[in-house]
């Protein structure tokens, strides 16, 4: 019995991130890629040669083409709207690189259409389907903790504060790449941003209410290469990002800090490979640190991302301190220290975590066609980052708090039931 037939891709844009995602894709037997389109001939002939596909030079041919079932938007971003909604009118689903697109005016058209149509779409927010941001967001939930049936507290959280750091490398962005062109990219906030405002999203389980934004330009010039900025959510916790992108490659860094309250997580690598949370828990947490070694599979697991050799290391020191702690007003129960190390290969994983992530996306969204259900990253998520990106870029541009509104509606559907 056979099982059915592939998705078809059309290809927009046949650029550097284009040709990274149909690699990760080469073995996902669920979808193939038909056409490529770009108006540079050259790279449209290049890739669409490597995929044994059609190029053609104008996407517009490409998203009405009778072999084109979803269209993958991998152009810059001020395109992204323009083509997204085309191709959700000519009937297609849509993979939509990040940003889902440059203004919130136009992200909140693409939910209408995505309602009025019910096509799928993924935003591709590689976090999203990232095993380290997954596991933690399984440590937050209660029903990861305990056996079905019993009542138990999660082993973290909720989130009180996140900063993320981000060192980001120049070395390949020229002058004249389109990336320093606001009207082009969006800006920082917009074009980089967006996957980890969403990201805190996750971790957070809610969206924020407020951002604040502050940019800095390189000396002596005018362009803006470092782009900060707070965001609040309604229960209180506050969540800072910092983009730098002013370094040698060598000299890039990341990190992910995540106060917990009890715990505290440290995440590195942009694409996460590698994490730490350091707690203080009670008789059942330290039991279930304790079963995490064993759990490896199912604390990391992503639908879509084949795991290679996830390490899952834990240190329980029993009775590290006395047993009654005091936080926020709250006698807490807290004798036993753990240490916790998530580890999917460190640096050199990245490429391979960095595909399986794009690969996993592109599963989920096959997953929505076929079946119903929602994507862990649509719409929803990609106009509520869009906003808080285009709202942290207007805090700084007006010196002031933005507070943030109507994207936060949730969209009426995200997928076809
Ligand atoms: N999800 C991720 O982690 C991730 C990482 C990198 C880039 N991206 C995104 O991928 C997108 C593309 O980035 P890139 O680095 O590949 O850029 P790029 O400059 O390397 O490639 C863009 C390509 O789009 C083509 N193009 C421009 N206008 C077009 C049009 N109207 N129709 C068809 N093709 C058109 C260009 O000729 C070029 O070949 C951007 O939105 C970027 O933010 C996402």
């Amino acid at each position: 019995m056979t099982g059915p037939a592939a998705l078809r891709l059309g290809v927009v844009g046949a650029g550097g991130f284009a040709t990274f995602l149909t690699g990760a894709l080469r073995d996902l037997p669920e979808v193939t890629v038909t056409v490529v389109a770009d108006p540079d001939t050259d790279r449209a002939g290049r890739l669409a040669g490597i995929l044994a596909a059609r190029p053609v030079p104008d996407w517009r041919a490409l998203v009405t083409a009778d072999d084109v079932d979803v269209v993958v938007v991998a152009t810059p971003p001020a395109g992204h709207a323009e083509t997204t909604l085309a191709a959700l009118r000519a009937g297609r689903h849509v993979f939509a690189e990040k940003p889902l697109a440059v203004n919130e005016d136009e992200a909140l058209a693409i939910r209408d259409a995505v309602a009025a149509t019910g096509r799928v779409l993924v935003v591709d927010h590689v976090l999203r389907y990232n095993p380290v941001l997954r596991a933690l967001a399984r440590l937050l939930d209660p029903g990861f903790a305990a056996p079905p049936g019993s009542p138990s507290d999660p082993l973290l959280g909720p989130v009180r504060r996140l900063a993320f750091e981000n060192d980001a490398s120049d070395e390949d962005l020229g002058p004249e790449h389109w990336f320093w062109d606001e009207r082009v990219s969006g800006g920082i906030f917009v074009e980089h941003g967006v996957h980890f405002f969403d990201a805190a999203d996750a971790l957070v389980g809610t969206t924020p209410e407020s951002v604040q934004g502050m940019l800095g330009r390189r000396p002596g010039d005018d362009l803006v290469d470092l782009a900060v900025a707070t965001t609040r959510y309604p229960d209180g916790a506050v969540a800072t990002f910092a983009h730098g992108f002013s370094h040698a490659h060598r000299c890039e860094r990341q990190l992910m800090r995540i106060d917990f309250g009890t715990a505290e997580a440290r995440v590195t690598g942009w694409i996460p490979v590698h994490a730490t949370v350091d707690l203080w828990t009670d008789d059942a947490g330290a039991a279930l640190v304790e079963s995490l070694p064993a759990r490896a599979g199912e604390l990391l697991a992503v639908d879509g991302h084949r795991l290679r050799d996830p390490a899952v290391t834990v240190a329980v020191h029993r009775h590290a301190g006395p047993a009654q702690a005091r936080e926020r007003g709250h006698e807490r129960r807290l004798p036993h220290r753990c240490h916790l190390t998530v580890d999917l290969g460190g640096e050199a994983a990245k490429p391979y975590v960095y595909a399986e992530s794009v690969r996993a996306a592109m599963h989920d969204l096959v997953r929505c066609v076929r079946t119903g259900g929602r994507p862990a990253a649509g719409v929803t998520e990609g106009v509520t980052a869009v906003a808080v990106a285009a709202a942290a870029a207007r805090s700084a541009r007006e010196d002031r708090t933005v507070h943030l509104g109507r994207s936060a509606e949730p969209a009426t559907t995200a997928c076809p039931s």
